[in-house]
């Protein structure tokens, strides 16, 4: 096996992200399978996408559509099988499409063997060791051991184990995800034996799941300003973004780097620019998600702030930056803009700002159709956000609705069954059949775009800002002749100079109206 990566092909990339679930089912229970992949993966090269990173489909009992993983090393019935997933990987190389898988690599499922054995041995055993099990406070241990909130509501412990035998554990997440002890290192040998489980089957690369977890402060001490939500904002929620989770990078880099031009991605809520590119030191990750871009309000100002701060994040350790406007984790920027005609005008206008930066670019399943966020009714609610928030959060479903890809009636080519969230009616013009051939459709400007920017390369990580009116923003990404202007305000605006490439809706008169990007080279 050879050493570093040679290519580095992920420095410029488009990044389709499939939610399993939601993006094709091959064999009608309404749950999107690995199968189901593989059969669109025409549509994926036709799109123009160099890689697909797909949400986990290991074996789980779904108490978080697969965040809570009962075996990582096989693939759960309900999205296929080992060999589904060697096929996938097979037929998507052939067409020059890299696999990035999710690994969960802060927590388990309680069904996970680990689990298991910790719940049926005693206190201070080695099975309980892989986990934080902790006696509670107060007289009779009825009070958990520190006052960590779960990011999905209650407190972050849960009580486990035979009559006289219980403890509490520790779950950031779901009480069905109890979290990995990462200074036990029969959880470190674990995880290497799944990264080159899946290395060796062909996968080009991990996205880690929150990788500014895994590591917790000696002693669980209380948490001070510990927040709800899943944003750390650096010193302010020891739960997160430990300095010791470095080690952990580091090791699953070493691992990686047995292995040519393999890729880690680290999901990292991490608002502060310094703490955030740490983890993109050198010999720990390749790339990181930095969600300032999706998480800024609609308008030039903040948007280009946004970028500056991703941009400086990355330029501190020469890493490449990264760029998404939304996942399944977060509500869709349809709906963030405004929702309606005017959400989705504005995040064809964010599409032509995202897809003309450097660096990777992620498009998460249904934005290049312009799906907006879906109002769901109560009873359809699956998210377990919805349950552990006392009702009071409607969780992350509305944005998890499955991809509608053709037909009149919900199913939409997606399923032939039921689909495990309700389709809306209204999606029969928004299929990819009814967008395809349409040239002003929200998919063929995600064609052209991708096409385009596969043109225009530049360098990876710079771009040079560019004079502006009011309420608008222009640059240049550096290397290449594409200028990208929005426009923001409520004027129309004179175009830079060059010939128009693209725009996200009709110019007028000549100038750039409101709510629109323009392409100029
Ligand atoms: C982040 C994942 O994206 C999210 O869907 C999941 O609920 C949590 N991590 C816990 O694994």
């Amino acid at each position: 096996m050879s050493a570093q990566p040679a290519t580095q092909w992920w420095r410029d990339a488009v990044c389709y992200q499939v939610y399993v679930r939601s993006f094709a089912d091959s064999n009608g229970d309404g749950v999107g399978d690995l199968d189901g992949i593989r059969g669109r993966l025409g549509y994926l090269a036709d799109l123009g996408v160099d890689a697909v990173w797909i949400t986990p489909f290991y074996r789980s009992p779904m108490a978080d559509g697969g965040y809570d993983v009962a075996d990582p090393r096989d693939v759960d019935p309900l999205f296929g099988d080992l060999e589904a997933f060697d096929a996938l990987v097979h037929d998507a190389h052939e067409r020059g499409i890299r696999i990035i898988i999710d690994l969960v690599p802060n927590h388990t499922s309680s069904q996970h063997r680990w689990f298991q054995e910790a719940v049926a041995s005693p206190p201070g055993s080695p099975e309980r060791a892989r986990f934080h099990f902790r006696p509670g406070r107060g007289p009779d241990d009825s009070e958990p051991p520190n006052n960590w909130p779960s990011q999905f509501g209650g407190p972050a412990w849960h009580q486990a184990g035979a009559e006289g035998q219980r403890e509490w554990y520790l779950h950031l997440f779901a009480p069905e995800q109890p979290d990995l002890n990462w200074h036990n290192p029969e959880v470190h040998a674990d995880l290497e034996e799944t990264l080159r489980f899946w290395l060796d089957r062909g996968a080009d690369g991990f996205r880690i799941d929150v990788a500014h977890g895994m590591a917790k402060p000696a002693g669980l001490p209380d948490a001070e300003a510990a927040q709800q939500g899943l944003i750390s904002d650096s010193g302010g929620d020891v739960r997160f973004d430990h300095d010791d989770v470095h080690e952990v990078h580091r090791l699953m880099r070493r691992v990686v780097d047995d292995y040519p031009d393999r890729v880690l991605l680290g999901e990292i809520w991490v608002r502060n620019d310094a703490r955030f590119a740490m983890y993109l030191r050198p010999d720990e990750l390749h790339l990181g998600f930095n969600f300032r871009l999706a998480e800024a309000p609609y308008g030039a100002e903040d948007m280009r702030e946004a970028i500056e701060h991703s941009l400086h994040a990355v330029a501190e350790v020469g890493a490449t930056p990264t760029w998404t406007l939304s996942n399944h984790d977060v509500t869709r920027e349809v709906t963030r803009y405004g929702g309606g005609e005017l959400g989705l005008r504005r995040a064809r206008a964010m599409a032509l700002v995202e897809l003309a930066l450097p660096g990777v670019i992620f498009v998460y399943n249904g934005e290049e159709l312009g799906l907006a966020n879906v109002e769901l009714p109560d009873e359809a609610l699956q998210d377990p956000v919805w349950e552990r928030s006392g009702h009071t959060s409607r969780g992350r479903d509305g944005g998890r609705v499955p991809v509608p890809w053709d037909g009149d009636e919900p199913g939409f080519g997606f399923t032939t069954g039921r689909p495990w969230l309700p389709m809306p009616t209204e999606w029969s013009k928004l299929t990819v059949a009814a967008q395809l051939d349409e040239p002003r459709s929200t998919l063929s400007l995600y064609r052209r775009a991708i096409e385009l920017r596969h043109e225009h390369r530049g360098f990876a990580s710079a771009l040079d800002w560019l004079p502006a009116p009011d309420g608008c923003f222009a640059y240049r990404r550096a290397g290449s002749s594409l200028v990208c202007m929005l426009n923001t305000s409520a004027e129309a605006v004179p175009l830079p100079a060059g010939e128009v490439l693209l725009s996200s809706a009709k110019l007028v008169d000549g100038l750039l109206p409101p709510d629109t990007a323009v392409w100029v080279a």
